[in-house]
């Protein structure tokens, strides 16, 4: 008996960005159907009983490979590796060419992806629905897996669950410095973060290094570096250069865009611009959802290397340290991510482009507002 018969259920935005907390592996279900090869990601999977060895998978009934398990009655689930995000975002994606320079093997009739962590082929026992989805019971033929190191899912970004220690370190004192602007023109000693932030003495000196590189520190004698002030002239290359993949993404990767991604991005933009009406919200959640939106859009080209480089140009603590908290609202205009997040929805590269140069163009001008403020550089 159903205790709560009229209970409305929890909003479609906050079970989208809540359940995104659930940290997953991400996987590749692939099957074949007289002689041609389907496959889609798919996190939506577990391991359901030991005797006998089951795997249930959750697939959108509008989803291609949806129907071709429920023909073949047989899929295999490969469980992607760290270095496979490539695969990810390509099975994410609707089109029949998927399968183009992938190298796949064959076991009991099915297709698997060679350089999977594992692979287990099933065969389908029973189907059930639940929303817009078939729920696939299986019963395991086949198991096998390597050592190699899995790929994680974690709220809409592909990463691993235990990131290489170096970039860690990395993100870590980037963090620190951006958001120690007191700190500027002043000479650090690395041994002085070893405690304060945790990371072993060469981890810290070769990510002291790295920041050099991005102009946020300079290398100083005696295991020393000086903080960096901003000025406009980073601030504004950085706003161009991030401009520049995100534009260079949509023109390469729009045409396989699916509705899920767009309703993703949908969904982020709805959240930035609530969290815009709400006073209570911290600027530093909503530049949290814009990281959100612009990881997925960039992961669009499918390539990690270019969120890292996206990444890297991101300069969004320094606005938390600089804009007032109370007046961050009526600052930041998001006119031009509305238009952006409409022109996707119609598929219109050379809109979402025209509202990425705007949207940067806005931006920057309000960078050397910001910055001019504090004398110059922040
Ligand atoms: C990380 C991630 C996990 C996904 N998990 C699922 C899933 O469990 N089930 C599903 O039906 N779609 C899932 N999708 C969406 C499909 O991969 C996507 O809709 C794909 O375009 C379907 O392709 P197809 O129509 O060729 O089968 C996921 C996408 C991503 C990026």
């Amino acid at each position: 008996m159903n205790p709560y018969p009229s209970k409305t259920l929890v909003d479609n935005d906050r079970f989208r960005s809540v359940v995104g907390h659930f940290a997953s592996g991400v996987t590749v279900i692939t099957t074949k159907v007289d002689g041609e090869l389907f496959g889609t990601t798919a996190s939506a999977v577990s391991s359901l009983s030991m005797d006998p060895p089951m795997m249930l998978i959750c697939l959108n009934r509008s989803s291609q490979t949806h129907g071709a398990v429920k023909a073949a009655g047989a899929f295999a689930i490969n469980i992607l590796a760290a270095d496979q995000d490539g695969l990810a975002y390509k099975f994410a994606k609707k089109g029949t060419d998927k399968f183009l320079g992938v190298d796949t093997d064959e076991v009991e009739g099915m297709p698997t992806l060679r350089g999977a962590l594992a692979t287990l082929v099933c065969r389908t026992v029973e189907e059930t629905s639940g929303g817009t989805h078939t729920v696939f019971l299986a019963e395991v033929l086949e198991a096998d897996s390597s050592d190699a190191e899995p790929l994680a899912y974690y709220r809409g970004k592909f990463g691993r669950f235990n990131p290489d220690a170096e970039t860690s370190a990395y993100q870590k004192v980037r963090d620190w410095v951006l958001t120690r602007r007191d700190l500027r023109n002043t000479s650090v000693e690395i041994d002085s973060l070893v405690h304060e932030l945790g990371i072993p003495r060469d981890q810290l000196s070769r990510a002291v290094v790295k920041l050099a590189a991005d102009r946020l520190v300079m290398v100083g004698m005696a295991g020393s570096f000086t903080v960096l002030p901003i000025t406009s002239e980073l601030m504004l290359g950085c706003l161009d250069g991030r401009a520049a993949i995100q534009c260079g993404v949509l023109h390469t990767s729009m045409d396989s865009m699916n509705e899920g991604v767009v309703s993703e991005i949908r969904g982020i933009f709805d959240q930035m611009a609530s969290a815009k009406n709400s006073h209570s919200t911290q600027m530093a959640t909503f530049f949290e959802l814009n990281s959100q939106l612009q990881n997925l859009v960039i992961g669009l080209s499918g390539s990690y290397e270019l969120v890292q480089a996206f990444n890297r140009m991101g300069l969004g603590a320094v606005w938390t340290e600089t804009v007032p908290a109370d007046a961050w609202a009526d600052i930041f205009d998001d006119t031009y991510q509305r238009r952006f997040v409409e022109a996707l929805e119609n598929r219109d590269v050379t809109a979402a482009c025209a509202a990425v140069q705007n949207h940067a163009e806005t931006t920057k001008k309000l960078a050397s507002k910001m910055i001019d403020s504090h004398g110059g550089e922040v």
